[in-house]
């Protein structure tokens, strides 16, 4: 290798470096500690046979944090054979979002957000959709993702 081809490859290199360091710094700011420590576990939900055939329906899981146990819903949407759970939990401000079965639409009773049943924002506040959770069926079971925050060692 000469010199000119051994200079290039050190600059190359050096740049590499400088880039996987300029993203790693990023991705620590981008995310507070609370988000980068998280653990994603599932909850059992319903049976599987439970799950809506067509349009929505509410049901609820349990999971446990800091030793207390806890109980979260969750709107299970069949929209035309696909499946997909949505959080009730509002973009605006956290509100619980309600089903309206005879408009087909969630409703924000905190400022009247709107959102149709893939979670799209129709009309209000809301800066962006209902969250789409983690969900997945074995053995008959519906299992339900949640982020928590990691154990420390
Ligand atoms: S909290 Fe839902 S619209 Fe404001």
């Amino acid at each position: 290798m000469d010199r000119r081809n051994f200079l290039r490859a050190a600059v190359k290199s050096i740049i590499a470096a400088a880039a996987a360091g300029v993203a790693a710094v990023a991705a620590y700011f981008m995310y507070p500690a609370n988000v980068r420590a998280r653990q994603l576990i599932y909850c059992e939900c319903m049976d599987e046979d439970s799950l809506p055939k067509h349009g929505v329906k509410r049901a609820e899981y349990r999971f446990e944090l800091k030793g207390k146990e806890m109980t979260a819903a969750v709107y299970l949407v069949n929209h035309e054979g696909t499946l997909y759970a949505l959080s009730p939990v509002c973009s605006h401000l956290g509100c619980l979002v309600n089903y309206n079965r005879h408009t087909d639409v969630f409703i924000c009773p905190c400022h009247g957000g709107k959102y149709d049943t893939a979670g799209e924002v129709i009309s209000g506040p809301p800066p962006a959709p209902l969250a789409r959770l983690p969900m997945k069926v074995e053995n008959g079971r519906v299992y339900i993702g949640v982020m928590l925050p990691a154990v420390a060692a």
